[in-house]
Order: C-alpha cells, then structure tokens, then sequence
C-alpha cells in the first residue's frame, strides 16, 4: 500500500489548480464546490476537455474570500488530485463541481499560464515501513470507540458507524473519519502531510477520542440541565397543587399556626415539654410550609398535642369492687388477687404512694395477661398491652431521633397516647422474649421504664423531652426468668403463677371459659349442657397443658357446634363423654403414649420448662463397643454432665449392684432423651440418669409407675431441684402414681396439699433409696448385644 499516488498509475507533470478556501480535500472525499474566479473556471473547462483532473490545494488565509486575489504564496504545497464528477453552470455565473479525491501530490511550483492557474506536480516521498500491526490495532481502536459513540448516542454523522464498520483500507478509513470531524483548516493539512499510515491513523484515534470526549462533556452538560429544569418544575407543579387543595380545605397555614398557639395555652403540659413546643411552633412559622422540615415539625406539634397531658383517670378504690372484678375474670389465682388488694388498701391511705412494678412468671395459658385486664378494670383505669417479643432495636421502646424520616415515638409513648391517660395499667407482655442486637439492647431501655425511680423522668428521643411515667402501673408478663437479666428482675416485684391442676381446670371451664365461649359464640342464656367427665376428657385427652388456652379453644369450638345445631333447626346437643368424638374427632394424647410397660433402660424423669412441667423419658442401651458414652436428643452441657457423674457413679459401685465390671469397656452406653426437639439442659435428671443406667447393666427393669426428679452428686446424694408443682402436676397429667422428690424439697411441698391427694410422694436423701424403689427384679433377657 502506498499513500499518495493509489488509484493513479502515474502522478501527471502538471494540472489545473483549484484553491479551496475552508476545506482540505482528502483523497476518496467527495466534495461539491463553487468556483466563481474565471482563471480557475478556465483551468476546469481545460480539465473537462482532458483527463478531468484537477489539483485541489487548501489556502493557508481563510480570511480571504474567493472572489478576491489568492496569491499562489497562500497556497499550501501539498494538495490532492481530485476528478471532475460533475459540472454545473449556474445562471447567476459561476460554476459548482462535484470532484473525489483521488490521490495526494506536491506542487513545485504554481503559476498562471494562458490565464490558467497551473502546478507542477510530483510525487509525495512516502515511508513505506509501515508496522501492520500497529496499523491493525489503531484500525480496531478508531472502529471500538466510534462503536462507543453510537452506543452513547453521540455519533459523528448517522451512518458514521455502520460504514466505518465495513471498512478495511487504513487510507479509506482514515479519510472518512476526518471528514467528519470538525477540524480547521491547519489540523486537516498537517494530516493531509502525514507520510505513513501508522503516524495518521494514530493521529486520526486522538483527533477521534478528542472528539468523543468533547461530545461526552457536552451530553452531560445538556442531560445536567434538563434534570434540573424537571425538578424544579416538578416541585414548582407539586407545590402549587398542595396550595390548591389546602386552599379547597380552607387550611390555612397562618390559621393552623395560631391554633397550635390556643392549644399550648390551654394544654397542661409539663413545664419542659411546653417550652420545647413553643419552640417547636416558632421554628414552624419560619419555615416555608411546604418544606420537607415543616412536615417534620407539624408530626411532632401532632404528637405533642395528641398526648393525654394532665389527665388523669381517678381510681375506684373500693376494695369490695375490686374484689368481685377479680374474681368474676379469673379463678383461683390467691397469691395475685392478695396482692392486688393490698396496692388497693395502700392507695386509699396514701395516695401519692408509689407504684409498683410486678411481673407475672409462668407457663403458657395460665392467665397473666388477662390478669393484667383485670386489674386495669378493677382500678377503673385505662389498659394498654406492649408486646416486647422480637423486640431487638432500643429504638422501639426509646423512638427514634427527630432527625430520621418518618421517626416516631417509642411504644411506650405509643401506649400512653392510645390508652388516653397518664395513668393506665400498660401490660408489657412476653418481657422474656426481647431480643437484642447491633440496633442496641431494648432490655437496657426497658430498665429506666421499669425503675420506680427514673422512669418519673423518662426520655424518649422522638419527643427530646423527658415524659413522667411514674403513674402508670406496669406489669410484666413472663414464660421464664432465665432470659431477664438480673438487674430487670430486681426492679420487679416477681410472682409466679403457676400451671393448673385437672380439679382447678375443671373448674376454671366450668364458671369461666363455658360462659365465654357460649357469650363469644351468640349463646348467651342457652343452656349448654357439658357434663364434667366431657370437660375430664377435654383436659386429659384431647389437651396437655399447664394453663387453660387449648381447652377454652375447645370449649368455644364445642359451642360453635351448638350455634350450628341451632342455626340448622336442631336441638341443642348435649356434650357427654361418649360423644366428644364426634364433635371434636379422636384425642390426640392416649394413655397408651405414656410408658406404663416397666422395661429395662427406660426410665421417667420429670422436667421444668418455660412451658411447664413435663414427663420425660430417659433411655438408656448398651451394645458392644469400646466404653464410649454417646448422649442424643438436645442435650444441654449440663445434662451431658450429668449423665456422666451418673455413669461414673454406676462405674464406681459396680460390685455393689452385682455388674459384671467388663460391660464397662466391651460395650458402648447410649443415653437418648426424645420429644421432639426440645433442648433440654439442667442437672435435675441426674437420678433419672443413674436408674436407666444401673437398669440397662444389672437387666433390672424399671417401674413404669414412677416418675422422678433429683439432682445427683457424684457420692449418691440427691440435691434439691426447682419447679416442683409443676413436675409434680405434668406426672398426675401422665397417670403416674409415685413421684420421687429429693428431701430437701420437703418445704415446697406445705402449700400443694389440695394437689397431693391422689398421687404417691416419696423423699429421698441418696441415690440408694430410689433405686431400691424402682429396680425391679432382674429379668434374664439378654438385652446387650
Ligand atoms: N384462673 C383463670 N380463670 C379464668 N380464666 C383463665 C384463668 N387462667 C387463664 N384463663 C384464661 O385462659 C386464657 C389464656 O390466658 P392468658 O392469655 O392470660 O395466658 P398467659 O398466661 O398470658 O399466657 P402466655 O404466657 O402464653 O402469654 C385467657 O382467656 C384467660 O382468661
Ligand atoms: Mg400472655
């Protein structure tokens, strides 16, 4: 390839010149020009007559127009070839010629002959060393980035792309892309002189990015205004919408101002919160009323205005009032109730004595939130329940800052304002079940709102006052203590509530949950007939629970059936033990569930959770291994500990209990404690333990009428244990006759008395005296692999 003569075979000696003003004409362009000067028209009609081509050379003064004198020393000496495509005459004068580039050429000299303008031509001196693969990758370069151009919208001409892509001649590609770039007159002609096609190419890429970049700065500028043009004028359109329709309600900003001015006036604030309202309301005066910030300062005026202020609701201190609430809501209960006669008794002789804070602990279903209820209506105040489960974030209880959008107060200032009073019973429900997290430690809020003490100067950061919340009477509701930290619990005044027995059960359906369910269900005055061996049968097959809630369900299902009944035109049905079924299908808990079968290596333990008392089934299996001790079913390290100082127990009087000491090391022991998936942790079934282990050794089963609880230590004593009515009520509710109690848990036991009527208790000191009760006689089953 060789620049400068391609498409010529030869450079002729001398041709027309044709001067082009603001243009350098490059071979391959194709350019229309007017030629008006009558030398240079004679120098074309010559051409046409001849080989019809022409020279085209730039003039280096731009200044000059056509029609004036070029002198031939303004003329730049390397020019291009071009051949005459097309001649016009215009009737004005003058011509327009259509001429294409064919090849670059240097004039030696230009002068006018026989009044044609003429040069001299000869060939350029042209580097041939061209490095293809220079030339290649500026080709591919100049090809991506007019790609880019496109892809971004900024292209040089609209077919720029698609006819830069089908080209392969480095010249051609060169000379289309600098048509199109807006060049002067000095840049084209320096490129013009470029000798090798490696030097033009890149220069054409830098011209070509130069461009890119220009056109890029361009389009952002453009896209910049236009955006803020939309905004403003969205804005400007929103806002003259808002002022429309405010005027439509007759809202008027001055007139909402002074409002909020009455209102601070005849509002009892405290004397803190009304300064900041004040300061509040001046800010929203300044503030332009449509604004973000105005907003934001009329939701706190809202919230400020909308808190219950001075008002307080009086107590009805009539004990006798609150004695029949207390009992028409619930049963039994005699612990609670007292104590809630005592505030009462309190409150009348003093009446700015200080409240306290109790928190009700117990299983499931027992009646602590309703409890709550009930207090609040025998008070005659407002009521209000928090629920704190999966609380995690501090802001929930404390608000978030005014600075967020669309912050809000804390629960605590949400409860006060829908209970309407500064003095409502607010139950804090599930205080066990907070959480914590990143967001910051709730329970940590939670002891500045539950200390009689602080909580007079309560801060919530949504209102940046302090709120005095020394009037409420907060009661706490909780499945277990483990979860509540030590200082939270010392700052209530904690009472159990404890699980129900099939007596009281009985009881609770028969003068509360029956009348309920018949008032939920549109029963009122109907007489629902639900024998008491129905509700029996309730409790012990078709629920298993320490509190009341699945059997009130039932209850309300059977009286749903009755409405049914009732509605189809029938007549009331009468529920009966035998045809339960039929209403509420098969139990879900049979009798055959519980192990009654004394077997080897099974064993029943009696256990406490947040859900109440439970049996639990301890197994135990020797198969031939190496001594290891495997322990299954989610036990906690405690537990783990414990079957271990059990085993080793066993180990230590194997002579004792006539074992075989080898068993130790040819076999394996397996413990495994099933239901379900229940973690299981504490030291209580260290005696549970040591009976299923000293069974599986000695073949002795065990008596299935049993069941125990009792901490081991590694001589065989047998420590105390907690929960024990409520271990001692999960064995009546699993048919177990005798329960196995450490002595020193005699104590607990002065208070159950109406629960121990019908079931065996036996204290023990030593490991001793259980095993001697419920080892059986050996059985010469061969049970170890
Ligand atoms: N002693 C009782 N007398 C009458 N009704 C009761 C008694 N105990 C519980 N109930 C009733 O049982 C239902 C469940 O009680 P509640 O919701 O108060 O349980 P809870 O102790 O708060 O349970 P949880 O720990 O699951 O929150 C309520 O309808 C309640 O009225
Ligand atoms: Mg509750």
């Amino acid at each position: 390839m060789e620049i400068g003569n391609k498409g010529l075979e030869k450079i002729p000696k001398s041709l027309p010149v044709i001067p082009t003003i603001d243009v350098v004409v490059f071979p391959h362009m194709i350019v229309p020009l007017l030629v008006i000067d009558d030398r240079i028209i004679k120098g074309i009609e010559s051409a046409a007559e001849n080989n019809k081509l022409i020279f085209l050379v730039a003039s280096k003064n731009q200044t000059e127009n056509q029609s004036g004198a070029i002198s031939t020393t303004d003329l730049y000496d390397i020019g291009t070839i071009a051949t005459i495509m097309r001649i016009v005459q215009l009737p004005e004068g003058g011509l327009k010629i259509l001429v294409q580039g064919v090849a670059k050429a240097r004039a030696t000299e230009i002068s006018a002959e026989d009044q044609i303008l003429i040069a001299h031509l000869e060939a350029l001196d042209i580097n041939k060393e061209n490095d293809e693969q220079q030339i290649e990758a500026n080709i591919r370069n100049i090809k991506t980035l007019a790609e880019k151009m496109t892809e971004s919208g900024q292209t040089l001409s609209p077919d720029f792309n698609i006819l830069l892509s089908k080209m392969t001649d480095p010249d051609k590609i060169a000379d289309f892309v600098v048509s199109h770039l807006n060049l002067t007159v000095e840049q084209s002609q320096r490129l013009l002189e470029i000798k090798s096609h490696q030097d033009l190419l890149s220069d054409v890429y830098i011209l070509l990015r130069k461009e890119a970049d220009v056109s890029e700065v361009q389009e952002k500028i453009r896209n910049n205004t236009r955006e803020s043009m939309n905004k403003s004028q969205k804005e400007y359109y929103l806002r003259e919408q808002l002022r429309a329709i405010k005027k439509e309600l007759g809202e008027d900003d001055a007139e909402e101002v002074e409002e909020m001015k009455e209102k601070l006036n005849s509002i009892p604030f405290q004397e803190e919160a009304r300064a900041e309202v004040k300061r509040q309301i001046s800010r929203l005066e300044k503030t332009a009323p449509d604004s973000m910030e105005a907003t934001v300062l009329r939701n706190y005026l809202d919230w400020m205005f909308a808190l219950p202020w001075g008002n307080e609701t009086p107590d009805n201190l009539d004990i006798n009032h609150a004695r029949e609430v207390l009992e028409e809501d619930h049963f039994g209960l005699k612990e609670i109730k007292d104590r809630i006669l005592d505030f009462i008794s309190v409150r009348k002789l003093k009446q700015d004595g200080f409240t306290p804070i109790l928190c009700f602990v117990g299983p499931p279903g027992t009646g602590k939130t309703s409890l709550g209820q009930s207090i609040a209506r025998a008070l005659g105040r407002r009521y209000h329940r928090i629920s704190l489960g999966g609380v995690k974030d501090e802001s929930e209880i404390r608000g978030h800052r005014r600075t967020y959008v669309g912050a809000m107060p804390g629960r605590l200032i949400q409860a006060i304002r829908k209970a309407g009073s500064l003095n409502p019973v607010i139950i804090i429900d599930e205080l066990d079940k907070i959480g914590a997290d990143f967001r910051g430690d709730p329970s940590a809020a939670m002891l500045e709102v539950l200390d009689p003490q602080q909580n007079k100067g309560f801060y919530d950061n949504y209102l940046g006052v302090s709120f005095d919340l020394s009037h409420v009477i907060f009661i706490a509701t909780a499945n277990s203590l483990e979860t509540i930290s030590q200082p939270l619990r010392d700052r209530m005044e904690i009472i159990s509530v404890e699980g129900y027995t099939q007596e009281e059960k009985i009881e609770i359906a028969k003068k509360y949950l029956i009348q309920r369910a018949k008032y939920s269900t549109g029963l009122e005055g109907k007489d629902i007939k639900l024998s008491e061996e129905a509700i029996a049968e309730l409790i012990g097959h078709h629920t298993r629970e320490s509190g009341v809630r699945q059997l009130e369900r039932l209850i309300h299902k059977l009286c749903s059936k009755a409405a049914r009944e009732i509605v189809e035109g029938h007549d009331l049905p009468e529920f009966k033990l035998d045809n339960i079924i039929k209403f509420l299908g098969p139990p879900k808990f049979i009798d055959e569930d519980i192990n009654n079968h004394d077997e080897i290596g099974i064993c029943n333990g009696l256990a406490w959770t947040a859900y109440g008392g439970e049996m639990i089934k301890i197994e135990a299996v020797l198969m031939s291994g190496k001594g290891k001790l495997i322990l299954t079913g989610q036990l906690g390290d405690v537990m783990k500990e414990s079957a271990q100082a059990a085993l080793s127990y066993a180990r230590a009087h194997a002579d004792e209990f006539e074992i075989d000491s080898n068993l130790f090391q040819t076999h394996d022991l397996h413990i495994h404690v099933p239901a379900g998936g229940i973690p299981k942790d504490g030291p209580s079934a260290g005696i549970t333990m040591l009976s299923a282990i000293l069974s599986v050794f000695t073949y002795r089963p065990i008596n299935a009428k049993f069941a125990m609880t009792g901490e081991l230590d590694l001589q065989g004593r047998v420590m105390a244990i907690g929960g024990v009515k409520e271990k001692i009520l999960a064995a009546k509710r699993n048919g177990i006759s005798h329960v196995i109690l450490p002595e020193k848990n005699k104590n607990d036991l002065h208070l159950l008395s109406e629960i121990l009527h019908d079931i065996d208790v036996i204290f023990v000191d030593h490991a001793n005296e259980v095993l001697k009760r419920v080892l059986m006689k050996p059985c010469r089953k061969k049970v170890h692999a």
